[in-house]
């Protein structure tokens, strides 16, 4: 296992829509392992789509069971997720590995419901909302190329530089 280098905004390679995976197999589960790795190692982080580790597959692994009181599915790995519903809006702000000097406040959907394959390549139904809900489509806005800062809610003040860099700011609003 190891601990995957994270591209970093402004990298055009984060712009690039990543491909389906079709082969469940040792590789890919083994390629898995080392995205969570990658996502313990930094304190505070929910998630983590394979193309910020440069691997341009639609891979995500996923985890908010470490905030407190928020509703959650444990830990995930989605591979080629799709949303099957979607309900209500609500803004929150959100931090990203790939960006790491600055958080930003983004409208995404209060509840999902989202289909996806695990590393065994068996198809899953989750059902998500408030806090879980937005680092997944976050994540999977990564997938296609896609970056918090292309949805800001405003050009004006949605933006917001990470005051002091490090574990305690990236704690806080969970970079993913
Ligand atoms: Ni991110």
């Amino acid at each position: 296992m190891a601990v995957l280098d994270i591209l970093i905004y402004p990298d055009p390679r984060l712009k690039q829509t990543s491909s389906s995976v079709s082969n469940f197999d040792a590789p890919l589960r083994d390629f898995i392992a080392d995205l969570e790795e990658t996502m313990l190692a930094h304190p505070g982080c929910v998630g983590l789509a394979a193309p910020q580790a440069g691997r341009f597959e639609r891979i995500v692994v996923l985890d908010v069971s470490g905030k407190p009181q928020v509703p959650n599915n444990g830990r995930l790995t989605l591979i080629n997720p799709e949303i099957v519903h979607a309900d209500g809006s609500a803004v929150g702000r959100e931090g990203c590995l790939s960006v790491p000097d600055y958080t930003g406040n983004v409208a995404r959907a209060e509840k999902i419901a989202l289909k996806a394959f695990d590393s065994h390549g068996r198809e899953r139904l989750y059902r998500m909302e408030g806090f879980e809900a937005r680092a997944a489509l976050h994540e999977l806005d990564h997938l296609d190329g896609l970056l918090f800062l292309d949805r800001l809610v405003s050009r004006r003040n949605a933006l917001f530089r990470r005051k002091n860099q490090g574990r305690s700011s990236a704690a806080k609003t969970g970079p993913s």
